[in-house]
């Protein structure tokens, strides 16, 4: 097991660049995701750690050794990929041995080492078979396998859990965490998935175009997005973004959106006004807008009026799609609440889940 370093990492392809300044160091044991939207060049990264595509400028390291021009092989990195392939002709324990026989195990090593990864990976009773008598989860666990069997200092997983369907995923997803927690090789994982990132991630690393948006334990990023991508990313449904003018007024903040006003409450206010700006964009999260079934008056601090454009039954929560003046918000809120679209709804800002994001910007006012 090993830590892994990237200092100032940048990759392009021809005259585009792909990857810039990547700068992290990832600890020993660690379990790391790297998310973000399809194309910002997570797989890309991933692949020079493993030595499949050429580092442009930059350093990586893997523990002390600096690793820019060891070939894939001399790396002692096993990757899970994307779109993983096992050999069709192969049983899945030729499957699993393959790896370690390409590195010239004794036998028996590869013997115990295949039936401790189909133990770990509940194969054992499908050792015999091949590739196309298995279910989509159980090829994607035998890919999963090959990568364990090699007992390596870093795991790099590209999208593992991509061919599955949602109850398999998430099944597999806990499995994995399990499996971490048992090896505690360090890994990289890489996913477009947030609900994967914050659900699997010791830290998540945020990327979008190529550049490092945030790095942070899952909880600490969804609650100080570092800015409006972030914000936005993590976290769904979407955290609510509204631009508008901040209006100090006879000792109170007012949040003025696009024909509509809000007072803002403590702590908001004093946050809101120490900012020093005239224009900001607000982000809500969506459980932070609370339907006030005490109907306070609608000029009390943190208080705002809505019409109910839609609503989402989601079985244990709701959905409220909501119109402020000409913005619009969405809401999640408890099953019972019984708004109706059509109708109108007081909502209260909770005391968290609140942001304030420089408009020029888009970073996030402390
Ligand atoms: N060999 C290549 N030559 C040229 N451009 C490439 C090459 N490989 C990747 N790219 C480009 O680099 C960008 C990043 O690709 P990458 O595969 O790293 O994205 P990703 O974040 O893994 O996306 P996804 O979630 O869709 O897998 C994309 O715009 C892609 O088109
Ligand atoms: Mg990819």
């Amino acid at each position: 097991m090993a830590s892994v370093a990237a200092e100032h990492v940048y990759k392009n392809f021809g005259k585009q660049e792909i990857v810039k300044d990547f700068t992290l160091r990832i600890e020993d044991h660690e379990f790391l995701v790297l998310v973000g939207p399809s194309g910002c060049g997570k797989s890309t990264t991933l692949r020079m750690v493993a030595g499949l595509e050429e580092v442009t400028s930059g350093d990586l390291f893997i523990g002390d050794r600096r690793v820019n021009d060891l070939p894939p092989q001399d790396r002692d990195v096993a990757m899970v990929f994307q779109n993983y392939a096992l050999y069709p002709h192969m049983r899945v324990y030729d499957n699993l041995a393959f790896p370690l026989r390409m590195h010239r195990k004794p036998r028996a090593e590869v013997d115990r080492r295949v039936r401790e990864a189909a133990r770990m990976l509940g194969l054992e009773e499908l050792l015999h078979r091949y590739p196309r008598e298995l279910s989509g989860g159980q090829r994607q666990r035998v890919a999963l396998g090959r990568a364990i069997v090699r007992d390596p200092l870093v795991y790099l997983m590209d999208e593992p859990l991509s061919n599955l369907d949602a109850k398999l995923r998430v099944q597999t997803r806990a499995e994995l965490k399990r499996l971490h927690a048992a090896l505690r090789t360090t890994t990289i994982y890489v996913t477009h998935d947030q609900v994967e990132a914050m659900t699997m991630g010791d830290r998540l690393v945020v990327m979008n175009q190529g550049v490092v948006q945030q790095v942070g334990a899952p909880h600490d990023i969804y609650r100080q997005p570092a800015n409006v991508f972030v914000a936005t990313f993590i976290g769904s449904p979407a955290m609510n973004i509204v631009r508008g003018r901040l209006v100090r007024e006879g000792g109170e903040v007012r949040f003025a959106g696009d024909g509509w006003q809000l007072r803002l409450p403590e702590p908001y206010a004093s946050a809101f006004s120490a900012s020093g700006l005239e224009e900001a964009l607000m982000g809500i999260r969506p459980e932070s807008l609370v339907v006030d079934a005490e109907g306070a008056e609608a000029q009390t601090p943190g208080v705002l009026e809505a019409g109910v454009d839609l609503t989402e039954p989601l079985g244990a929560e709701t959905l409220l799609h909501l119109r402020v003046g000409d913005d619009r918000l969405v809401a999640r809120v408890g099953a019972a609440a019984t708004a109706a679209a059509g109708e109108r709804v007081r909502l209260r800002l909770a005391p968290a889940g609140v942001h304030l994001f420089d408009t020029a910007t888009e970073r996030a006012v402390a």
